[in-house]
């Protein structure tokens, strides 16, 4: 098989946004981070030298890592971190799977500024007929004037309060809306009259974002690297962890002499909450025949696409996700369980917890939130649980995670306050034999919470069956699945005050995490894991571990 080398090293970088110079975290001192771009079916060697005083792992977002759990990523789930000076080597190879994911790193925050485009070309041709002329990557994430590290820990501290960043990117630029950022703008040149794929990753660590480009429609052909049935829409709702590839036809007629349309990110919440809803913007620029290059942002004013929802729109969001379909082809097929061996029901959600004395929390109430599933709050063990189930060391984890809710929940309640006082804090993992056929039904406790929690899986695809708002009946919900074709994706936005049903065959042998993918929730413990156990043949086994794994 041919290998691909990339060396990737973390260093600080002095970069400067909104007049504001800091030192960010990079890799290579790049920002974004470099892209990746690979084959389908190449193996892939990415050496990682930590250079800073800091730990830090990283992870190929949706890269199913099949039996090379050691190379997921995952800090304290399948590695212990990569220390100050020391080198790990993360050795994967990429079946059967094409399209655009994402890399990250996978410890504290740092996903803040560690970040890139992983691109994997198909061996086929694309499924769908258009030439493509160009590959766009549209990479979105958020820029913090404070240090990050500054702002994880006081939401810690004070278990809530503003997290807000100070601007959403594309491709790491604000665009003109912002304080000093016209010439942190992009600028995209198409022709006119081609056809582009852009690849669009959500990399932002909180929101979940909408995304339109103005007078132009875009056709989704891909999410989260699984071809879909191609669909044709005024914009996209995209949550932290997925992406997205959609078609884009440069064929209008630009308006004035610049040749530009704007381009246009801004979050999608439930409610008006005072978090940022800032709008980043870029501009696509048509070339014109007496071009003499003028890559810059015109003047203002600027206008918003009149295709970009508002804010608050969970219409459009909710008949976008309804609208997503695995292609489901001879070439494509979808292999979603038809029937299940165990279903899981969970709920996911914040919960209130006491302020501790002397202390001034930020939550509700003078409380400060934590995160949970059926009511456990994910603590990390201090040895990777990949380790401790390697080696059979029955500590620092168990595999008992309650597979339904502890009581009845009024999910779409007034104010479940006393409900949610009793996390337990903990790691309880769901632990299933090899080759299992699971649903997992994900359960919006709505509990002051404006946004969509995007679930995220490790080392397994998934189908969603089902969504709906309001409480998930057993009885009555898996009857309306979609068992045809569903959507198979990583990352799921389980809508605010209802529910996902999601199906997975457990064919991966390891500890995979899964976990809320905005990066709060994930640090109030609003995480799992499950453990999928080797089989009898011996293909169907983890790979020892790697000699350089990084020790704890
Ligand atoms: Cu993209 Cu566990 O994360
Ligand atoms: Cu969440």
């Amino acid at each position: 098989i041919p290998s691909k080398h990339f060396q990737f090293n973390v260093e600080w970088k002095k970069v400067t946004r909104l007049c504001h110079t800091k030192q960010l975290l990079t890799i290579n001192g790049e920002y974004p981070g470099p892209t990746i771009i690979i084959n389908e079916g190449d193996n892939v060697q990415v050496k990682v030298t930590n250079r800073v005083a800091r730990n830090t792992t990283i992870h190929w977002h949706g890269i199913r890592q099949l039996r090379t759990g050691w190379a997921d990523g995952p800090a304290y789930i399948t590695q212990c971190p990569i220390g100050t000076g020391k080198t790990y080597t993360y050795n994967f190879t990429v079946i059967n799977q094409r399209g655009t994911l994402l890399w990250h790193a996978h410890y504290s925050w740092q996903r803040a500024s560690v970040y890139g485009a992983f691109i994997i070309y198909p061996r086929m041709p694309f499924p769908f007929s258009a030439p493509v002329q160009a590959h766009i990557p549209i990479i979105f994430g958020e820029w913090w004037n404070a240090d990050v590290d500054a702002v994880e820990n006081e939401m810690m501290l004070y278990g809530g309060g503003p997290n807000s960043s100070d601007a959403y990117t594309i491709n790491g630029l604000p665009g003109p809306l912002y304080p000093c950022s016209i010439k942190d703008t992009l600028i995209q040149t198409v022709e006119r009259g081609k056809t582009y794929l852009l690849r669009i990753i959500n990399a932002a660590l909180n929101d979940e974002l909408f995304f339109a480009v103005a007078n132009h429609t875009l056709t989704v052909v891909e999410i989260d690297a699984v071809y879909t049935k191609p669909f044709t829409t005024s914009a996209i709702m995209i949550a932290p962890g997925q992406t997205t590839n959609v078609l884009l036809t440069a064929n209008q007629i630009p308006g004035d002499s610049t040749g530009m349309f704007v381009m246009a990110a801004r979050p999608y919440l439930t409610s008006v909450f005072p978090f940022d809803n800032s709008t980043t913007i870029g501009f696509l620029k048509y070339k014109t025949t007496m071009e003499i290059e003028r890559n810059k942002a015109p003047s203002p004013p600027y206008i918003l696409p009149s295709n970009l929802p508002p804010m608050v729109d969970t219409a459009f969001a909710t008949n976008f996700s309804n609208q997503l379909r695995s292609l489901a082809s001879v070439d494509y097929p979808c292999n979603v369980p038809k029937e299940v061996e165990k279903r899981v029901i969970t709920t996911i959600g914040l919960n209130l917890q006491d302020c501790p004395v002397n202390q001034t929390c930020k939550g509700y109430r003078n409380k400060r939130f934590y995160a949970s599933m059926n009511n456990q709050s994910f603590i990390r063990p201090s040895r990777s649980v990949l380790e401790s189930h390697y080696w059979k060391l029955k500590t620092g984890y168990a595999s008992d995670f309650p597979e339904k809710p502890p009581h009845v929940f009024n999910y779409t309640g007034v104010d479940p306050v006393a409900e949610n006082m009793n996390t337990e804090f903990s790691t309880r993992l769901l632990e299933v034999p090899y080759g299992t056929k699971l649903e997992i039904v994900l359960q919006d406790t709505n509990f002051l919470n404006p946004e969509n929690h995007p679930i995220h899986v490790h080392g397994h695809n998934f189908f969603i069956v089902g969504r709906g708002f309001g409480n998930f009946d057993v009885d009555k919900d898996p009857a309306g699945y979609n068992l045809v074709d569903p959507p198979e994706r990583n990352t799921v936005a389980v809508p605010v005050g209802g529910w996902a049903a999601i199906r997975i065959t457990a064919d991966n042998p390891g500890v995979w995490f899964i976990h809320c993918h905005l990066e709060e929730h994930t640090s109030w413990g609003l995480a799992m894991g499950f453990i999928v156990k080797k089989g009898p043949e011996s293909s169907q086994c983890l790979l020892p571990p790697p000699s350089d794994l990084p020790p704890c």
